[in-house]
């Protein structure tokens, strides 16, 4: 699964959010680098690289150098209610110290047939319904929930220790269960109706069961997910016409499914 792209960055800020926010009195101390000299590259994703530090702690370095120091707050409030998410020890510009996780992400694990599409959407479902029972931080408005707005399955790692876990908080902010709905059915569909793909009828598959299966239907917010993903400025026009029919893609599984 390849997301074309991602949600606009609209984290959740805290007003006091500094700079450098080490969390939980932990490990390493927040210097001037948090870490100068990363060790071996565990992987990449689309913006960040992630470095081993040792057996239970990774560093992720946002390529461009933007600052990372916001995600601390709302991975913060996230595991403070429960939810599956790596525990943050340190943060500097656009560097992340947090717990690492053990285990394929959810993509890898569907790739290699480990798990199947229904149980694949079966924990996408999940994670989106334990995520949207957690109230949003400080001043959001009533009702709202934090929502992650890139809920896919190379954003989720199966960890052995936490079972599956949610990575990658860049666009979290507070707002509605729909639009995280919404916003996934995009990402699956995107990949879906991109016909050179390799997981093209795999993430047809997921989204036809994610979307289908949600108690939040994404039709209450398609157009505003659909708005978000194609703002971005670096959007190609190609990429602004797959998230076009990835959008006609689950309106027309949502109808033949009713
Ligand atoms: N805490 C972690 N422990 C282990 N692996 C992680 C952790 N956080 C991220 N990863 C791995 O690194 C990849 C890239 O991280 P992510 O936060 O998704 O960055 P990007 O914004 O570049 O997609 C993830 O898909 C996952 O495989
Ligand atoms: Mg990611």
């Amino acid at each position: 699964m390849s997301p074309a792209g991602l949600a606009p960055h609209d984290p959740v800020r805290s007003p006091d959010a500094g700079p450098t926010r080490p969390v939980g009195g932990a490990l390493p101390a927040p210097d001037a680098d948090v870490v100068a000299e990363p060790g071996p590259l565990l992987t990449t994703g689309h913006r960040a690289d992630v470095f081993v530090l040792d057996d239970h702690t990774v560093l992720r370095r946002y390529r461009s150098g933007e600052d990372a120091s916001a995600e601390v707050e709302v991975l913060r409030h996230v595991s403070g209610h429960g939810f599956p998410a790596p525990a943050v020890f340190a943060a500097q510009g656009p560097d992340l110290v947090m717990e690492r996780l053990h285990g394929p992400t959810l993509l890898q694990a569907l790739a290699a047939g480990e798990v199947s599409l229904p149980d694949g959407a079966a924990i996408l479902l999940d994670l989106h319904e334990r995520l949207h029972a957690v109230p949003a931080p400080g001043a959001a408005r009533a009702g709202d929930v934090v929502v992650h707005l890139d809920i896919h399955p190379g954003n989720v790692v199966l960890s052995e220790a936490r079972g599956p876990s949610l990575v990658d908080w860049a666009s979290a902010r507070a707002g509605t269960a729909a639009l995280d709905v919404a916003v996934t059915s995009l990402l699956l569909g995107e990949v879906a109706v991109d016909a050179d793909g390799d997981y093209s009828k795999g993430a047809r598959a997921l989204l036809a069961a994610f979307a289908t299966r949600s108690p939040v239907s994404p039709l209450e917010t398609l157009e505003e997910a659909v708005a978000a993903r194609s703002a971005c400025p670096s959007r190609l026009p190609e990429e602004i016409a797959l998230i076009g029919q990835a959008a006609a893609l689950v309106r027309e599984l949502m109808r033949v499914s009713h």
